[in-house]
């Protein structure tokens, strides 16, 4: 089932994910509705902040349009190492028609729990290290408007609460 994406300045995008605990038969229902919904949009991630679930849980598939999806879950995930810094164009589901390039580390690790509930380790570069960064800040809370200057801070607000 598809989930309605909410939009900034939605507060519910503002709250933290709680630590899963459990993977219960209705999470696996959410992952399979928040990857229905992110190919839907379409994008490359999705956190359940995003559909209304202050969960520490994420999604992401970089796979290009014209091959195989790579869907990878993310179950409490950690950022245990940063390297290095990018610059990327970033967009975002809860930011529709929206793009700024955003300083990153250009490499992470990252710890996570896949969608069975086994720990794993990632080592990311590139558009999933973005990615991953990306969807780690909307576990906390903190949106692409917090990365941006001044200015283009106040211009996104703008068009996205008028009308
Ligand atoms: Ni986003």
């Amino acid at each position: 089932m598809i989930r309605t994406i909410l939009h900034y300045p939605d507060k519910r995008l503002r709250e933290i994910g709680k630590k899963i605990e459990e993977i219960s038969p209705e999470l696996q229902v959410l992952i399979d509705d928040m990857a229905e919904t992110m190919y839907a949009a379409p994008g490359v991630g999705l956190a359940a902040t995003q559909v209304g679930h202050a969960l520490q849980l994420f999604i992401v598939d970089i796979a290009e349009e014209d091959k195989p999806s790579d869907l990878r879950v993310f179950i409490n995930p950690q950022i245990v190492e940063r390297q290095g810094k990018v610059s990327w164009q970033e967009g975002c589901l809860s930011f529709p028609g929206v793009q700024e390039n955003i300083d990153r580390a250009e490499k992470v690790k990252v710890r996570a729990q896949d969608r069975d509930g086994n720990g794993f380790e990632l080592e990311a570069d590139g558009l999933l290290a973005v990615a991953i960064q990306h969807e780690c800040d909307h576990l906390q809370g903190v949106l692409m408007i917090d990365h941006m200057g001044p200015l283009k801070k106040r211009l996104t607000h703008r068009k996205l609460t008028k009308g």
